[in-house]
């Protein structure tokens, strides 16, 4: 070994030299190879790249190469895990660059200098013969190695290694780059997805309307062969499997393959790749691979998203199953949402059974009478064609109108003698008593206009604020309708019901003055549903329209 190293000694890589390892026939990686090419390029030096196992030479840049090098060179310069620059001789220089690891082949470039025109040293001379070169030959490689410094050709060395790395460096960059833009692509897919998904929350939408949103979304952001979505139509009842694309099973099939992963973790999505080769793949032909998310919970499973074959390039990951949770996610919510909203419009309608109850109690002149308005208005709100929500709203504001007189006294409600003029103004209370009973209630605030206001005029001649023609709402105006039409037909206390001919003569006599004129359209588009409705409901019968009975 020299001992006139021009750097300090790197750290041998404990790797063992032996020689009888080597296998003949090995040669550089791909990699090596392109290496080995570059840097010679960048050190205009010509090379031979070397197995550091058995200095045998694999490769070179230059004419001429030695079929192996000198021992007490490669050994040596063999161990560096960086650039080396040593003389081997006074005047001699050798450096040494290690080249990329491979799996089986581990290589430095070799290159020589010069610092001065000189015959080569014993070590090459001998590295020559063994190559079996001429004197000639020798001598004719010398003449083509360059003469220069230690320091310069170190500075060669060192720059060409870094621009290597940096080269490196910038690969690994660009390729970093690539996968994070597709990473990001993904990531606005599934924002953009989910936002859309988000967007079409509302309660008017059922579960299998979201649902099938969800799987024309997913479908076009997976691009697998498939998608599915099982969901229940009714809590506990019967579901409906949704598909886009290539489903290669029916729901039988779906809870086969199901019921066969019972033990998975089902808080993350199930993905089986390779499912050709399974028993399941035996079971389903076709079946490649396959991901499926549950829509809900263990205590609330409503449905499963499922998503098949992948092109046969692709497997299910990561990017896969966070879209198949998320929107597994956001449907179980909506569906727990919708479950939540019927329990409480349950729970408003027995509230409200109860004050209509309590009023019923009151007079029994007027027993039903509440519900027979809420009825009839609802039914003059459809042929308006008012939208859904509208309706529920009226009908409640029908069974509510009246609730302020609760607060009236009874023997005023049960007097069969004409009533006084402050008689008449204490019934008169019962709008604004009713507006102030439920005033309170968050759940019954888009009914109080309709009980507050079911007395105007369309002249502007009613209480309690006077209102006039359209500043009247629009649910009081349907519901001054029905409310004088079941009057009017209703037997009173002081009074026996009105023929139906003279209750509709009125209607058309003061359609303008005291009614709307489109509502009292609209009842005689619809008055033998009206009749019927009216004919048909029987006290006690208990029958409250439920918003889902709408
Ligand atoms: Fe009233």
């Amino acid at each position: 070994m020299p001992s006139d190293l021009l750097q300090s000694t790197v750290p041998p890589r404990n790797r063992p030299l032996r020689a009888e390892t080597a296998r003949p026939g090995r040669g550089l990686s791909t990699g090596q190879a392109r290496r080995f090419r570059q840097l010679s390029e960048l050190t205009r030096l010509e090379l031979m790249a070397v197995d550091i196992m058995t200095g045998r030479v694999l490769d070179s840049t230059g004419i001429d190469s030695f079929q192996i090098v000198p021992g007490t060179l490669w050994r040596h310069l063999a161990t560096t895990s960086h650039p080396r620059v040593v003389e081997i001789s006074r005047k001699v220089l050798c450096c040494a660059i290690p080249l990329p690891e491979a799996e089986d082949c581990q290589a430095v470039a070799m290159g020589f200098a010069f610092r001065e025109p000189c015959a080569p040293p014993s070590d090459l001379v001998l590295a020559s013969v063994e190559s079996g070169w001429s004197q000639e030959r020798l001598n004719h490689w010398v003449s083509r190695q360059h003469v220069t410094t230690t320091e310069l050709l170190r500075s060669v060395v060192d720059c060409a290694w870094r621009q290597l790395l940096l080269a490196d460096e910038m690969q690994s960059l660009r390729s970093e780059l690539t996968r994070s833009t597709e990473r990001l692509e993904q990531t606005y897919e599934e924002i953009n997805l989910l936002h859309g998904l988000a967007k079409n929350l509302q309660f008017s939408r059922s579960p299998l309307e979201l649902s099938e949103l969800c799987m024309n979304r997913l479908h076009g952001l997976i691009r697998s062969e498939g998608t599915a979505i099982w969901i229940e139509e009714r809590r506990g009842g019967s579901g409906r499997m949704l598909i886009r694309g290539r489903i290669p099973f029916d729901e039988l099939g779906l809870a086969r393959i199901l019921a066969g992963s019972e033990a998975h973790d089902w808080s993350q999505p199930l993905v089986l790749n390779d499912i050709e080769r399974s028993c399941l793949g035996h079971d389903f032909p076709g079946l490649h691979n396959l991901a499926a998310a549950p829509i809900g919970d263990a205590s609330r499973r409503s449905g499963w998203i499922v998503s098949v074959n992948l092109p046969r390039n692709r497997s299910f990951g990561m990017l896969e199953t966070s879209v198949l949770g998320s929107v597994s996610t956001i449907l179980g919510s909506h569906v727990r949402n919708l479950d939540l909203k019927e329990q409480q419009d349950e729970m408003l309608l027995s509230f409200v059974r109860s004050l209509v109850s309590t009023l019923d109690a009151k007079d029994a002149y007027t027993r039903g009478h509440s519900e027979r308005v809420a009825l009839v208005a609802r039914r003059l709100a459809i042929e308006m064609t008012l939208p859904e929500a509208d309706l529920h709203d009226i009908y409640l504001s029908g069974l509510l109108h009246d609730i302020g007189k609760i607060g009236v006294d009874d023997r005023l409600l049960h007097k069969v003698e004409r009533l006084s003029a402050d008689e008449f103004e204490a019934i008169k209370q019962h709008p604004m008593l009713g507006y102030t009973i439920l005033v309170g209630l968050k759940d019954l605030r888009q009914v109080l206009l309709g009980v507050r206001n079911h007395h105007e005029r369309y002249d502007g001649l009613g209480y309690p604020d006077g209102l006039k023609g359209e500043e009247i709402p629009l649910m009081a105006r349907i519901l001054a309708v029905a409310d004088s039409f079941d009057a009017m037909q209703s037997n009173r206390s002081y009074r026996d019901g009105m023929p139906l001919e003279e209750t509709e003569r009125t209607f058309r006599e003061q359609a303008g003055k005291q009614w709307d004129p489109q509502v009292i359209e609209a009842y005689f588009a619809c008055r033998e549903e009206v009749h019927a409705l009216c004919a048909n409901w029987r006290p006690n019968d208990g029958t409250l329209l439920s918003r889902s009975a709408h």
